[in-house]
Protein backbone atom coordinates (compact mmCIF):
# COMPACT_ATOMS: atom_id res chain seq x y z
CA UNK A 1 0.00 0.00 0.00
CA UNK A 2 1.08 3.41 -0.54
CA UNK A 3 -1.14 6.39 0.62
CA UNK A 4 -1.86 9.36 -1.77
CA UNK A 5 1.03 12.16 0.09
CA UNK A 6 -1.55 15.41 0.31
CA UNK A 7 1.28 17.85 -0.70
CA UNK A 8 1.43 21.51 -2.31
CA UNK A 9 0.69 19.90 -5.60
CA UNK A 10 -1.60 17.33 -4.55
CA UNK A 11 -3.40 20.44 -2.51
CA UNK A 12 -4.54 22.48 -5.76
CA UNK A 13 -5.15 19.54 -7.83
CA UNK A 14 -7.48 18.22 -4.91
CA UNK A 15 -8.87 21.93 -4.76
CA UNK A 16 -10.19 22.00 -8.34
CA UNK A 17 -11.25 18.92 -8.67
CA UNK A 18 -13.47 20.12 -5.44
CA UNK A 19 -14.83 22.23 -6.53
CA UNK A 20 -16.03 20.62 -9.98
CA UNK A 21 -20.27 20.83 -10.23
CA UNK A 22 -20.31 16.78 -8.59
CA UNK A 23 -18.54 18.02 -5.47
CA UNK A 24 -20.57 21.07 -4.91
CA UNK A 25 -23.76 19.32 -5.18
CA UNK A 26 -22.02 16.50 -2.40
CA UNK A 27 -21.04 19.86 -0.13
CA UNK A 28 -25.04 21.31 -0.82
CA UNK A 29 -26.10 17.22 0.79
CA UNK A 30 -23.91 17.47 3.61
CA UNK A 31 -25.35 20.95 4.52
CA UNK A 32 -28.63 19.69 4.14
CA UNK A 33 -28.25 16.71 6.25
CA UNK A 34 -26.44 18.17 9.12
CA UNK A 35 -28.23 21.12 8.84
CA UNK A 36 -25.95 23.53 10.95
CA UNK A 37 -27.61 26.34 13.14
CA UNK A 38 -26.50 29.86 14.24
CA UNK A 39 -23.92 29.58 17.32
CA UNK A 40 -23.36 25.65 17.03
CA UNK A 41 -19.78 24.35 17.55
CA UNK A 42 -18.44 22.59 14.60
CA UNK A 43 -15.25 20.26 14.03
CA UNK A 44 -14.36 19.60 10.15
CA UNK A 45 -11.98 16.31 10.49
CA UNK A 46 -9.56 16.29 7.44
CA UNK A 47 -10.89 19.66 6.17
CA UNK A 48 -8.63 20.04 3.10
CA UNK A 49 -8.43 22.99 1.02
CA UNK A 50 -11.58 24.25 3.74
CA UNK A 51 -13.97 24.32 0.83
CA UNK A 52 -16.81 22.87 3.40
CA UNK A 53 -15.56 24.25 6.41
CA UNK A 54 -16.10 27.59 4.82
CA UNK A 55 -20.04 26.74 4.26
CA UNK A 56 -19.77 25.39 7.96
CA UNK A 57 -18.48 28.75 9.29
CA UNK A 58 -20.70 31.01 7.64
CA UNK A 59 -23.75 29.33 8.65
CA UNK A 60 -22.56 29.05 12.33
CA UNK A 61 -21.96 32.78 12.07
CA UNK A 62 -19.46 34.44 14.55
CA UNK A 63 -21.88 33.35 17.72
CA UNK A 64 -20.33 29.78 16.32
CA UNK A 65 -17.06 28.76 16.65
CA UNK A 66 -15.50 26.13 13.38
CA UNK A 67 -12.45 24.06 13.48
CA UNK A 68 -10.96 22.68 10.39
CA UNK A 69 -8.46 19.37 11.54
CA UNK A 70 -5.46 18.22 9.08
CA UNK A 71 -2.81 16.05 9.29
CA UNK A 72 -1.01 18.16 6.25
CA UNK A 73 0.57 21.58 6.38
CA UNK A 74 0.02 22.14 2.65
CA UNK A 75 -3.85 21.75 3.08
CA UNK A 76 -4.01 23.88 6.32
CA UNK A 77 -2.63 26.45 4.13
CA UNK A 78 -5.28 26.61 1.61
CA UNK A 79 -7.48 26.08 3.99
CA UNK A 80 -6.42 29.01 6.35
CA UNK A 81 -6.34 31.37 3.39
CA UNK A 82 -9.94 30.70 2.66
CA UNK A 83 -11.01 30.96 6.10
CA UNK A 84 -8.99 33.76 6.94
CA UNK A 85 -11.91 36.64 7.07
CA UNK A 86 -13.88 34.70 9.55
CA UNK A 87 -13.02 35.33 12.87
CA UNK A 88 -15.27 32.06 14.05
CA UNK A 89 -12.89 29.71 12.25
CA UNK A 90 -9.75 28.63 12.75
CA UNK A 91 -7.47 25.87 11.50
CA UNK A 92 -4.89 23.01 13.21
CA UNK A 93 -3.13 20.15 12.45
CA UNK A 94 -4.17 17.14 13.91
CA UNK A 95 -4.79 13.48 13.70
CA UNK A 96 -8.77 11.92 13.14
CA UNK A 97 -7.53 8.90 15.48
CA UNK A 98 -6.19 11.19 17.82
CA UNK A 99 -8.02 14.09 18.77
CA UNK A 100 -6.73 16.64 21.09
CA UNK A 101 -9.79 18.13 22.40
CA UNK A 102 -12.11 17.61 25.33
CA UNK A 103 -14.95 15.35 25.96
CA UNK A 104 -18.37 16.92 24.69
CA UNK A 105 -16.72 19.47 22.66
CA UNK A 106 -18.89 20.24 19.68
CA UNK A 107 -22.38 19.87 18.25
CA UNK A 108 -21.25 18.79 14.74
CA UNK A 109 -18.02 16.79 13.54
CA UNK A 110 -18.19 16.01 9.92
CA UNK A 111 -15.41 14.31 8.13
CA UNK A 112 -15.72 13.99 4.10
CA UNK A 113 -13.60 11.55 2.22
CA UNK A 114 -11.11 10.99 5.19
CA UNK A 115 -11.20 7.86 7.07
CA UNK A 116 -10.90 5.90 4.38
CA UNK A 117 -7.28 6.94 4.67
CA UNK A 118 -7.17 6.56 8.09
CA UNK A 119 -5.23 2.77 9.42
CA UNK A 120 -7.16 2.87 12.70
CA UNK A 121 -10.45 3.42 12.31
CA UNK A 122 -11.71 1.87 15.23
CA UNK A 123 -9.87 4.59 17.57
CA UNK A 124 -10.83 7.62 14.83
CA UNK A 125 -14.85 6.08 15.37
CA UNK A 126 -14.20 6.56 19.25
CA UNK A 127 -12.72 9.72 19.04
CA UNK A 128 -15.62 11.15 17.07
CA UNK A 129 -17.99 9.87 19.33
CA UNK A 130 -15.83 11.16 22.35
CA UNK A 131 -15.61 14.64 21.38
CA UNK A 132 -19.28 15.15 20.23
CA UNK A 133 -21.94 16.64 22.70
CA UNK A 134 -24.71 14.09 23.85
CA UNK A 135 -27.05 14.61 21.26
CA UNK A 136 -24.19 16.12 19.11
CA UNK A 137 -24.66 15.07 15.01
CA UNK A 138 -21.59 13.09 12.73
CA UNK A 139 -21.86 12.67 9.37
CA UNK A 140 -18.72 10.73 7.61
CA UNK A 141 -18.77 10.09 4.04
CA UNK A 142 -16.35 7.59 2.10
CA UNK A 143 -16.12 6.53 -1.22
CA UNK A 144 -16.70 2.45 -1.51
CA UNK A 145 -14.36 1.91 -4.75
CA UNK A 146 -16.22 -1.30 -5.66
CA UNK A 147 -19.34 0.78 -6.46
CA UNK A 148 -17.68 2.36 -9.73
CA UNK A 149 -18.69 1.63 -13.38
CA UNK A 150 -15.94 2.89 -15.67
CA UNK A 151 -16.83 2.09 -19.42
CA UNK A 152 -13.13 0.84 -20.74
CA UNK A 153 -12.56 -0.91 -24.17
CA UNK A 154 -10.16 -3.49 -22.10
CA UNK A 155 -12.03 -4.43 -18.86
CA UNK A 156 -8.97 -6.15 -18.00
CA UNK A 157 -6.29 -3.85 -17.85
CA UNK A 158 -9.15 -1.20 -16.38
CA UNK A 159 -9.35 -4.06 -13.68
CA UNK A 160 -5.57 -3.91 -12.79
CA UNK A 161 -5.44 0.30 -13.01
CA UNK A 162 -8.26 -0.06 -10.15
CA UNK A 163 -7.03 -2.49 -8.14
CA UNK A 164 -3.50 -0.45 -7.99
CA UNK A 165 -5.49 2.45 -7.07
CA UNK A 166 -7.21 0.63 -4.39
CA UNK A 167 -3.96 1.00 -2.79
CA UNK A 168 -3.91 4.56 -2.29
CA UNK A 169 -6.76 4.01 0.99
CA UNK A 170 -6.11 2.32 4.45
CA UNK A 171 -9.93 0.50 3.58
CA UNK A 172 -10.85 1.59 -0.78
CA UNK A 173 -14.51 -0.08 0.70
CA UNK A 174 -14.64 1.66 4.03
CA UNK A 175 -18.71 2.89 3.63
CA UNK A 176 -19.67 -1.55 3.86
CA UNK A 177 -18.40 -1.39 7.17
CA UNK A 178 -18.96 1.64 8.42
CA UNK A 179 -22.97 1.97 9.77
CA UNK A 180 -22.14 -0.91 12.20
CA UNK A 181 -18.55 0.42 13.43
CA UNK A 182 -20.57 3.76 14.04
CA UNK A 183 -23.25 1.44 16.34
CA UNK A 184 -20.17 -0.03 17.78
CA UNK A 185 -18.74 2.84 18.59
CA UNK A 186 -22.06 4.30 20.79
CA UNK A 187 -23.94 6.13 17.65
CA UNK A 188 -27.17 6.33 16.86
CA UNK A 189 -27.12 5.76 12.52
CA UNK A 190 -30.00 8.22 11.25
CA UNK A 191 -29.81 7.99 7.95
CA UNK A 192 -27.52 7.42 5.00
CA UNK A 193 -27.20 8.82 1.15
CA UNK A 194 -25.77 7.50 -1.80
CA UNK A 195 -23.71 11.15 -3.36
CA UNK A 196 -22.96 10.21 -7.07
CA UNK A 197 -19.80 11.26 -8.95
CA UNK A 198 -21.91 10.23 -12.60
CA UNK A 199 -20.53 11.76 -15.87
CA UNK A 200 -22.41 9.75 -18.35
CA UNK A 201 -20.66 11.26 -21.09
CA UNK A 202 -17.24 12.97 -21.32
CA UNK A 203 -17.28 16.44 -19.08
CA UNK A 204 -13.85 18.24 -18.96
CA UNK A 205 -15.13 19.81 -15.69
CA UNK A 206 -15.90 17.20 -13.67
CA UNK A 207 -14.68 14.58 -10.59
CA UNK A 208 -14.16 11.89 -13.35
CA UNK A 209 -12.03 14.00 -15.29
CA UNK A 210 -9.77 14.98 -12.49
CA UNK A 211 -9.57 11.55 -10.92
CA UNK A 212 -8.63 9.99 -14.76
CA UNK A 213 -5.19 12.44 -14.41
CA UNK A 214 -4.68 11.54 -10.62
CA UNK A 215 -5.04 7.90 -11.20
CA UNK A 216 -2.65 7.87 -13.91
CA UNK A 217 -0.43 9.24 -11.99
CA UNK A 218 -0.33 7.17 -8.96
CA UNK A 219 -0.51 3.82 -11.11
CA UNK A 220 2.37 5.55 -13.59
CA UNK A 221 4.22 5.50 -10.54
CA UNK A 222 3.05 2.59 -8.48
CA UNK A 223 1.95 0.10 -10.81
CA UNK A 224 4.69 -2.30 -10.70
CA UNK A 225 3.28 -4.59 -8.00
CA UNK A 226 0.38 -5.07 -10.31
CA UNK A 227 2.49 -5.76 -13.43
CA UNK A 228 1.31 -2.68 -15.18
CA UNK A 229 3.77 -0.69 -16.72
CA UNK A 230 4.08 3.32 -17.40
CA UNK A 231 3.24 2.52 -20.94
CA UNK A 232 0.34 0.27 -20.10
CA UNK A 233 -1.02 3.28 -17.93
CA UNK A 234 -0.96 6.00 -20.52
CA UNK A 235 -2.50 3.28 -22.96
CA UNK A 236 -5.46 2.95 -20.60
CA UNK A 237 -5.52 6.79 -20.23
CA UNK A 238 -5.35 7.21 -23.89
CA UNK A 239 -8.16 4.61 -24.25
CA UNK A 240 -10.32 7.25 -21.92
CA UNK A 241 -9.89 10.12 -24.31
CA UNK A 242 -10.29 7.85 -27.24
CA UNK A 243 -13.94 6.65 -25.71
CA UNK A 244 -14.66 10.36 -24.65
CA UNK A 245 -14.25 11.93 -28.35
CA UNK A 246 -16.42 8.74 -29.59
CA UNK A 247 -18.68 9.87 -27.50
CA UNK A 248 -18.58 6.40 -25.27
CA UNK A 249 -17.28 8.24 -22.05
CA UNK A 250 -19.45 6.95 -18.96
CA UNK A 251 -17.61 6.81 -15.12
CA UNK A 252 -20.02 6.43 -12.24
CA UNK A 253 -18.68 6.30 -8.75
CA UNK A 254 -20.58 6.10 -5.30
CA UNK A 255 -19.84 8.18 -2.15
CA UNK A 256 -21.81 7.23 1.21
CA UNK A 257 -22.91 10.11 3.69
CA UNK A 258 -23.85 8.68 7.12
CA UNK A 259 -25.64 11.04 9.75
CA UNK A 260 -25.44 9.82 12.89
CA UNK A 261 -26.00 11.01 16.34
CA UNK A 262 -24.35 10.34 19.86
C1 LIG B 1 -9.53 13.64 -0.05
S1 LIG B 1 -9.13 14.92 1.06
C2 LIG B 1 -10.73 15.49 1.59
C3 LIG B 1 -10.73 16.91 2.07
C4 LIG B 1 -12.05 17.47 2.57
N1 LIG B 1 -12.59 16.74 3.69
C5 LIG B 1 -13.07 17.56 1.47
O1 LIG B 1 -13.95 16.70 1.37
O2 LIG B 1 -12.99 18.52 0.68
C6 LIG B 1 -8.52 14.03 2.43
C7 LIG B 1 -7.96 14.92 3.53
O3 LIG B 1 -7.81 14.15 4.72
C8 LIG B 1 -6.59 14.50 5.34
N2 LIG B 1 -6.20 13.36 6.18
C9 LIG B 1 -5.83 12.12 5.80
N3 LIG B 1 -5.58 11.35 6.87
C10 LIG B 1 -5.83 12.11 7.97
C11 LIG B 1 -5.78 11.89 9.38
N4 LIG B 1 -5.41 10.71 9.89
N5 LIG B 1 -6.10 12.90 10.21
C12 LIG B 1 -6.46 14.12 9.72
N6 LIG B 1 -6.53 14.39 8.39
C13 LIG B 1 -6.22 13.41 7.53
C14 LIG B 1 -5.65 14.78 4.17
O4 LIG B 1 -4.54 15.55 4.56
C15 LIG B 1 -6.59 15.51 3.21
O5 LIG B 1 -6.62 16.89 3.42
Amino acid sequence: MSQLEFDDNAARTLEAMYLTPDVVGQRAKVIEMLAPAPGEHVLDIGAGPGLLAYDLARMVGESGRLVGLDASAAMLKVARTRLAAMPQAECMEGDAADLTFPDASFDIAVSTQVHEYVADMEKAVKELHRVLKPGGRALVLDTDWRSIVWHSSDKARMERVLQCWDDHLADPHLPATLGARMRRAGFRVLRVEIVPMLSPRWQPVSYAAGIMKTIRGYAAANGDRHGLSKEEVQAWYDDQLRLAERGEFFFSLNRYAFLAMR
